[in-house]
């Protein structure tokens, strides 16, 4: 399988960074090797030349209540399931340098496709993320992401997802 995307590595210049986010940024100059080393995401580049970060993700395991669902998606699920698999897209950003290039868009793709790849062999019935703010929530929504009532997160069933790439 191809991805766009490399796993995070020490060579790459995390530290030069810049999103225009400072939570993101300061996320990838101090936070994320730590995450990564402990297990709790995992962390994907989109790298240029002499290791430059274009962009990033995450991804980690995650779950949500069930009765966070829209109840047409609710209703289809077996009611023994109180808390439903899902993948979460922890956090996605493209450089100042390289913005409004469609980086972003190829990320979210690369994303995606990794979540459903990954569902093969770990059961996760949507990816969710959590939008920092409304340009991100509009963002997202660009993409078929739906709000969850409450949570501020949101979310695309899995099975959309498949739809990008199963021929
Ligand atoms: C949001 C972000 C990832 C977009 O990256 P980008 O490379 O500039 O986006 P692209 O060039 O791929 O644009 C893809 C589409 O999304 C739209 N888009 C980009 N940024 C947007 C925003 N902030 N709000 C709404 N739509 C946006 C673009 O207009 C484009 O749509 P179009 O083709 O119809 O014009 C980037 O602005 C970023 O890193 N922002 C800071 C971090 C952030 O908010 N991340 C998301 C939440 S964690």
């Amino acid at each position: 399988m191809t991805y766009l995307t490399v796993p995070l590595n020490s060579l790459h210049r995390r530290g030069d960074f810049s999103c225009g986010k400072v939570q993101l940024d300061n996320y990838l100059h101090n936070q994320v090797s730590q995450d990564v080393k402990r297990k709790l995401s995992a962390c994907f580049i989109l790298q240029g030349e002499n290791d430059v970060i274009k962009g990033f993700y995450t991804l980690s395991n995650d779950s949500i209540p069930a009765d966070h669902l829209p109840s047409e998606i609710r209703k289809k699920m077996p009611p023994s399931y109180t808390n439903l698999p899902t993948t979460l897209l922890g956090r996605l950003a493209v450089d100042k340098d390289f913005a409004k290039q469609g980086l972003g868009e190829l990320l979210l793709l690369d994303a995606l496709k990794r979540s459903y790849d990954i569902s093969d062999d770990i059961g996760s019935m949507a990816v969710i993320v959590d939008p920092l703010d409304n340009n991100a929530l509009l963002f997202y929504k660009k993409y078929g992401f739906i709000e969850l009532p409450d949570s501020g997160r949101m979310f695309l069933p899995m099975k959309l997802v498949s739809k990008l790439f199963v021929t």
